[in-house]
């Protein structure tokens, strides 16, 4: 695992275990409200991801799958955790029209897979996360990139002194 410095910080990730890891470590930092969205193709590791994550918030991490045909799971950590997947969903209006805005827009953590197709997160304050996939190799990107004040700060810690 490596990184470079700048306002985004940028991760190699070199196996499965390293994604979860670095999820880990996000998901120490995050608490009520915090959204992250998480950009990537398919089997990019996304879900990876966010079981780490889920993990540093302290959800037991067997019980992370992927929701792609439930559209949202819970968890219960040291906060909620919601676990969303719009990859099935075409528009904001159907996005709203299952109810997601809720779990997306309340006090637990939402970790959103495919979020582009929910206009409204476009606008608000999040952390984005995209992961490029090299062909034919378990080597992953991640970029983390804050939008807004709160995961500025947050990434500062997610830095390496
Ligand atoms: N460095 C890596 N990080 C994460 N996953 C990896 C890595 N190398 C290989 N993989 C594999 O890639 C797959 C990633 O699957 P995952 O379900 O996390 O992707 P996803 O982005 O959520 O896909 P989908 O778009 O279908 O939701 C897994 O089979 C995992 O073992
Ligand atoms: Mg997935």
């Amino acid at each position: 695992m490596s990184m470079n410095k700048g306002e985004n910080l940028k991760f190699m990730s070199n196996s499965p275990a390293d994604t979860a890891a670095l999820g880990c470590r996000l998901g120490r930092l995050l608490g009520p409200g915090d959204i992250v969205c998480l950009e990537g193709g398919l089997g990019a590791g996304k879900t990876c991801l966010a079981r780490g994550i889920a993990k540093g918030l302290g959800v037991d991490e067997t019980s992370v799958s992927s929701p792609t045909f439930v559209l949202a799971q819970e968890y219960r950590g040291r906060v909620r955790v919601y676990h969303l997947d719009l990859y099935r969903l075409s528009s904001s209006d159907e996005v709203e029209e299952a109810g997601l805005d809720e779990y997306i827009w309340g006090d637990g953590v939402a970790i959103i897979e495919w979020p582009g197709v929910y206009v409204p997160l476009r606008e608000h304050d999040r952390l984005m996360v995209e992961i490029t996939q090299e062909p034919v190799s378990l080597r992953r990107e991640l970029v983390l990139t804050p939008y807004g004040q709160r995961y500025r700060r947050l990434l500062e810690e997610m830095r390496p002194c």
